[in-house]
C-alpha cells in the first residue's frame, strides 16, 4: 500500500538532478578526471520519472542511457555543469547533486598535444566554482540535497558540507566500504538532515538508496506546501 501511494507523488514537481564525474581537459587528448560512474545520479533520475516528476538531468560523461522519461543535458567540465544547472535553478522545486564535480582544472588548456620532453611535467591548476555552495545562496523554496563520498571522517565533513552549503539533506557515503562507493550497483549511505537528524540505510542497491531519497524529499515538499 505504501508503494502504491508513493506511485506518483512527485507529479507535478520539477527535478534537477546532476550525475557522473567532470572531466577537466589538459591538452586536446588528456583530462583529469574521477572514478564517479553515474550510477546514483541515473538511478535517482529513473526513480524520480517514475513518480511522476519532470526529471532534468544533467550528466557528466557516463557509459548509461538516459532513463526512461528523462531530458538529458550531457555536459563534460565544471564550468559547463554549472551553467546547465544554473540555467534551470529558478525553475525547479529540487536538486539533488550527485555529480563528482572536479574541485580544480588545469590553469591554461594546451591547445596542441602535450609532448613527452623532461622527466617530469607540472600542470598548475586553479579552482573550480562550487556549483553546489552557489545554489545554496541562491536558493529561494527549492529544496537542496548534496553528495559526500568521504575515505575518512565522513559524519565530521558531511555534517560541515551540509550547513557550508545551505542544504536540506546530505548523503554521506564511506567510499572505502566494501559495497559503498564508485562504479558498483550498491551503495551504503547515512542520510543527515538539516535539522541534525542521521538516518544510517544498511547496503542497499542504488535503487532502493534512490526511492528511500525520494520518499524523504517527498517528505519534505509535503511539510513546505
Ligand atoms: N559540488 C559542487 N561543485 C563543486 C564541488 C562539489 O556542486 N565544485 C557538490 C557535489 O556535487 C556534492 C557536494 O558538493 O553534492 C559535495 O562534494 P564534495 O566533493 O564531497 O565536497 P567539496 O565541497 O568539493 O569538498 P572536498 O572535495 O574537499 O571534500
Ligand atoms: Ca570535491
Amino acid at each position: 500500500a505504501a508503494l502504491l501511494q508513493n506511485c506518483q507523488n512527485l507529479r507535478g514537481r520539477r527535478i534537477l538532478i546532476t550525475a557522473a564525474g567532470t572531466r577537466e581537459a589538459i591538452d586536446p587528448v588528456r583530462y583529469i578526471g574521477n572514478r564517479s560512474s553515474g550510477k546514483m545520479g541515473y538511478a535517482l533520475a529513473g526513480a524520480a520519472a517514475g513518480r511522476g516528476a519532470e526529471v532534468i538531468l544533467i550528466s557528466g560523461p557516463a557509459n548509461l542511457p538516459a532513463p526512461p522519461g528523462v531530458s538529458i543535458t550531457r555536459v563534460e567540465t565544471a564550468a559547463q555543469m554549472q551553467a546547465a544547472v544554473l540555467a534551470e535553478f529558478d525553475t525547479v522545486d529540487i536538486v539533488i547533486k550527485a555529480a563528482a564535480v572536479a574541485d580544480y582544472r588545469p590553469e591554461l588548456v594546451a591547445d596542441q598535444k602535450i609532448k613527452k620532453t623532461g622527466n617530469t611535467l607540472t600542470i598548475n591548476l586553479v579552482k573550480n566554482p562550487d556549483i553546489l555552495f552557489e545554489l545554496g545562496q541562491r536558493k529561494k523554496q527549492q529544496i537542496l540535497v548534496g553528495f559526500a563520498a568521504e575515505t575518512k571522517d565522513l559524519m565530521i565533513h558531511a555534517r560541515e558540507k551540509l550547513t557550508k552549503k545551505n542544504l536540506d539533506m546530505i548523503v554521506a557515503n564511506d567510499i572505502t566500504l566494501p559495497g559503498a562507493g564508485f562504479n558498483i550497483d550498491t551503495n551504503i549511505v547515512k542520510i543527515i538532515h538539516k535539522d541534525g537528524a542521521v538516518e544510517e540505510l544498511p547496503q542497499l542497491s542504488k535503487q532502493q538508496v534512490a526511492e528511500i531519497l525520494l520518499d524523504k524529499i517527498s517528505t519534505l515538499l509535503t511539510k513546505s506546501t
